[in-house]
């Protein structure tokens, strides 16, 4: 796809605290720069989904994602964590066909939806049986504590084909606005960050940033 056919990747802040309070400050501070506000699965590990409650308060017009990345139990987790408020919640790829089923059922009850955390292994094979189902949503994600070399062509390539396989593509994983580039040729829907923004020493200015890349890159589309 020619980069002219794209629309403007949104931008998302994965809030990855060990305590509400700091997560709730760098939410206030980064919610009118960003387009959605990630519960990060580390603060709801933390501070479980009252995180999620909080954030929805704090912010009710936002979208609003809680990165649970389930694996099972899908109908119990998507309950809560859809009950608590979210608009989104994610699922790992290592999941059952049935947590994926479930979790999407409980999502659209609540006109909401399911994202599939592409982590590890994984073939597109799952990834047509996941279109299969009806999920449209994955999040292409390097691991914090994967050791490597950073974004490369295989990346590119990978993401390329979750498109034409009809899927909407979010990236995530240490990104940071010089790495928006690489990402040209891809329609990303959403860039993910986390530390990148709360962890920059002007959060509102690295947020612009990615703003700026985002508009270099795509245009004012
Ligand atoms: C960790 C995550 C993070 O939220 C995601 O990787 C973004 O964080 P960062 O930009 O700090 O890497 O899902 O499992």
């Amino acid at each position: 796809m020619e980069n002219g056919d794209m629309s403007k990747p949104g931008l998302q802040v994965a809030l990855d605290f060990t305590a509400l309070s700091p997560a709730l400050n760098a939410a206030a501070l980064l919610a009118p720069h960003v387009d959605i506000l990630e519960a990060g699965t580390i603060l709801c590990l933390a501070e479980g989904m009252s995180a999620v409650r909080q954030l929805r308060k704090a912010h009710p017009d936002q979208t609003l994602v809680a990165d649970l990345k389930v694996a099972d139990a899908g109908e119990t987790l998507a309950g809560l964590a859809f009950a608590a408020g979210t608009d989104w919640m994610t699922v790992i790829c290592a999941a059952p066909l049935g947590t994926m089923e479930k979790s999407l059922e409980i999502a659209r009850a609540h006109d909401g939806d399911i994202q599939i955390e592409l982590f590890g292994s994984w073939t597109l094979d799952d990834a047509r049986q996941w279109r299969g189902l009806g999920l449209v949503q994955a999040i292409y994600h390097r691991g914090r504590d994967v050791k490597g070399p950073g974004w490369g062509p295989k990346d590119l390539d990978t993401l390329k084909a979750l498109s034409d396989l009809g899927f909407e593509v979010s990236v995530t994983g240490g990104v940071t606005s010089d790495d928006l580039p690489l990402f040209r040729d891809i329609a990303v829907k959403t860039f993910i960050a986390g530390r990148a923004l709360y962890g920059a020493a002007d959060p509102v200015a690295a947020a612009q940033s990615f703003r700026q890349a985002i508009d270099a890159v795509w245009g004012g589309r």
